[in-house]
């Protein structure tokens, strides 16, 4: 079970959902786990369950839209834990749906900045570790919607096709780096993000349109995450990892 013993894993987003999901099962499997997001109750939490969990955790709190933060975030990573093997680059926000025409700029400000920008500066200051290191992992949260879309996602969905477009860019660049950089593309998840629309009237049609028919867990994109870290995926590089029950496929 030991796979990740030794290793450093940095986790944004790790507050809640999929990220702390994903903490808890690096942990279960002896990493060293950082966990970064604003809310710090909640990171906290997070840290208490990697660690009740099998692995060793520490909270930063970081606002992946600003770069002084994501730069602390990493500075911490290597003073506490010493390197950055793997990093699961997952803060997003996704409650937002409106049509293209009622979308506002804050809306598409805090959208965009959150999900690519604070993807691309989370990379920025990672890969530089990296490289200094001579290898490590990169696995970004896109979504479903990042290779396909649909009615009031559009400015999500743009987000989400920029995380897939500059996870690609950046396995191509640093794929001689021995850097593997992939993105992992979830459907419908019961999370937070989630919450309010799986309580509404329309939540069994979104149901109905799953081959699988059933909402994913966040502990199954977790361990989809868990497989592209590890050793066993060590050729798989530059890809988008569809996880949605089948659907958009
Ligand atoms: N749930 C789904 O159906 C689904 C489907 C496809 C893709 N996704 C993607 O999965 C990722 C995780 O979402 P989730 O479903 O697990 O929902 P969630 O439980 O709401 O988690 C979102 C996480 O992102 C963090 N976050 C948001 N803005 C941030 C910021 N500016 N700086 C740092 N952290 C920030 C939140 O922490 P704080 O609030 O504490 O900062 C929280 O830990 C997102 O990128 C989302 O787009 C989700």
């Amino acid at each position: 079970m030991n796979t990740f013993a030794g290793k450093v894993v940095l986790v944004t987003g790790g507050s809640s959902g999929i990220g702390r999901a994903a903490a808890i099962k690096f942990g279960e499997r002896g990493a060293r786990v950082m966990v970064a997001a604003r809310r710090e109750k909640e990171g906290k939490e997070t840290v208490e369950m990697t660690k009740k969990a099998g692995g060793e955790a520490l909270f930063v709190q970081t606002d992946v839209r600003i770069a002084s933060q994501v730069e602390n975030m990493v500075q911490q990573t290597i003073k506490k834990y010493g390197r950055l093997d793997i990093a699961f680059n997952n803060a997003g926000v996704g409650s937002i749906m409106a049509r293209l025409i009622r979308t506002t700029e804050e809306m598409f400000d805090e959208v965009v900045d959150t999900n690519f920008k604070g993807v691309w500066l989370s990379m920025k200051y990672e890969i530089p570790v990296m490289l200094e290191q001579g290898g490590g992992v990169i696995i970004n949260n896109a979504s479903i919607a990042g290779v396909s879309t649909a009615e009031r996602l559009s400015v999500y969905s743009g987000s989400k096709h920029a995380v897939v477009a500059i996870s690609k860019a950046a396995a191509t660049e640093y794929g001689r780096d021995n850097i593997r950089v992939v993105a992992v593309c979830p459907g419908w998840i019961k999370t937070a993000m989630t919450e309010e629309l799986r309580a509404r009237k329309d939540a069994d049609a979104i149901q109905g349109n799953i081959p699988l028919k059933r909402w994913g867990e966040p502990e199954e994109v977790a361990e989809m995450v868990i497989w592209l870290a590890s050793g066993a995926a060590s050729f798989v590089t530059g890809g988008a990892f569809v996880i949605s029950g089948g659907m958009n496929v």
